[in-house]
């Protein structure tokens, strides 16, 4: 099939690549010329693993573009898959959507195309898009007609894994009130569905995989599915989280606690890792926007807004500790062993780092840092908070009172602690993932503290 991306961002490039390697024929669009340049090279501005490598298979069905009369007459689905970043209110700016959606509607043609929503937006928007369409396709000079609906189909992707999330997804969900785009959009997805295509070597197909649940729905459903999975997977954290607080208390092991609610298949195991909490540009902006829109309709979220104060709480709760430990925060020095939200990426768009960084900096606390990925990032975004940034663990650890992972990279859990210990002037390590063992820090002369 014919389709247009609109946006090369995260979730607009591994769409249009993934469509791609499925033999549909994909025209990726962005108005940033430079990124559509690199990505003609072969360059992808994002770090993704594999992403380079799909892009390369997929490349006889890709084209990149910055031109919209090139893009989207002729296509059968058009995603819009643009920024929706959050304004001061919670609610997002949904300008970049409003644009795409009028370029969308002075170039379809007369056949007909499904214009899918993949960008997380607001209930509501399904329609809101729609009308803008056809205000765009009325306005027209030469008066010819465009056939289209609108659809919504979030995705679920976690960046660092979004490759395997797509092709390899627990489920699809689609949302129209018009069948024949439900149609459309099942058609473009069998491959996907039915598991028929050939797995890439360095994306196995897991064992468990088979067939794909389809969720095909009406829009507003489908739209307020992506809110409620972030919501709950947000909830999900923050509930470890509290339960953590009073493990602690108690004197027991939330890594024991959780494995052992998380093995009742109705909680499930998977988001139960107590720690310092959420970060990234999902979880915070999706409750936010939730809250926003429930409050249009005089709704209060209690659960949800909970999830948010209990995130807040384990930030503080770092300081706490830190606090606890070195009595004094003034003139100590803190080296934080991971920047990027989560390990594999090197996004930084609510960090808990960069939080951490700035409460510890605010007490008087000189900070260092490490990030096997994100440091240059970091530079370029946060060069002006005053962090020290350091190539290696190593180097973090000399002359600190006190080490905080922040990160659970895998390359963390085998570092020399022993050296790291001696290089530091108070050997004291707090692990905000419960990522490492605690034994071997133990025997290597550090004292090791974990946030439950
Ligand atoms: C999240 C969702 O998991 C995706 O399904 C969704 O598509 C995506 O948001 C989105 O809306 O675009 P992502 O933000 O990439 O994906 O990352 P997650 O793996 O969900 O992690 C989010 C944060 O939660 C990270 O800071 C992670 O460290 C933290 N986390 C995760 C925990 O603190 N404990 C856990 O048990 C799991």
């Amino acid at each position: 099939m014919r389709v247009a991306i609109i946006g090369t961002g995260y979730v607009g490039l591994t769409t249009g690549v993934c469509l791609a390697y499925m033999g549909h024929s994909v025209s990726c669009l962005d108005t940033d010329a430079s990124k559509i340049q690199s990505l003609c090279s072969g360059q992808v501005p994002i770090y993704e693993p594999y992403l380079e490598e799909l892009l390369e298979a997929a490349r006889p069905n890709l084209r990149f573009t910055s031109s919209y009369s090139e893009a989207i007459p002729g296509a059968e689905v058009v995603f819009i898959a643009v920024g929706t970043p959050p304004t001061p209110s919670g609610a997002p700016n949904l300008e970049y959507l409003s644009q795409a959606a009028r370029m969308i509607g002075e170039h379809i043609n007369s056949e007909f195309t499904v214009v899918v929503n993949k960008s997380t937006v607001p209930i509501g928007s399904g329609n809101w898009v729609g009308s803008l369409l056809r205000e765009s396709v009325e306005q027209r000079r030469d008066g010819s007609g465009g056939d289209f609906a609108v659809a919504s189909n979030p995705e679920f992707l976690r960046e660092g894994a979004a490759l395997h999330d797509s092709l390899y997804p627990d489920r699809i969900v689609i949302g129209a009130d018009e069948p024949r785009a439900l149609e459309v959009l099942y058609s473009l997805y069998r491959p996907i569905l039915d598991q028929t295509f050939q797995a890439p070597t360095f994306l196995p197909r897991p064992e468990t995989v088979s067939a794909i649940p389809l969720v095909s729905t009406d829009l507003a459903s489908a739209e307020l599915i992506k809110y409620a999975a972030n919501a709950f997977l947000a909830l999900k954290i923050s509930f470890i989280n509290e339960i953590g607080l009073v493990s602690e208390r108690v004197g027991a092991n939330i890594t024991e606690v959780a494995r052992g609610i998380g093995l009742d298949s109705r909680i499930g195991s998977r988001f139960l890792n107590a720690g310092i909490g959420w970060g990234g540009s999902c979880f915070g902006k999706d409750t936010a926007a939730l809250i926003a829109t429930a409050s249009e309709y005089g709704l209060h979220l209690p659960i949800v807004e909970a999830a948010k104060t209990v995130n807040s709480r384990q930030r503080d709760r770092v300081v706490e500790k830190l606090l606890a430990e070195l009595k004094i925060l003034k003139g100590r020095t803190v080296g934080l062993l991971g920047l990027a939200f989560k390990p594999n990426t090197d996004d930084l768009r609510e960090a808990p780092a960069i939080e951490i960084a700035q409460k510890l900096i605010d007490r008087g606390v000189r900070v260092k840092a490490h990030d096997p990925i994100a440091i240059q990032r970091f530079e370029r975004e946060h060069g002006d908070m005053g962090v020290t940034l350091c190539d290696e663990p190593h180097t973090v650890a000399e002359g600190c009172d006190a080490l905080v992972l922040v990160t659970e990279w895998p390359e963390y859990r085998d570092l020399d602690w022993e050296v790291l210990a001696k290089k530091m002037r108070h050997p004291f390590l707090l692990d905000g993932r419960h990522a490492l063992d605690r034994e071997k820090l133990l025997r290597a002369g550090m004292q090791y503290v974990t946030i439950s």
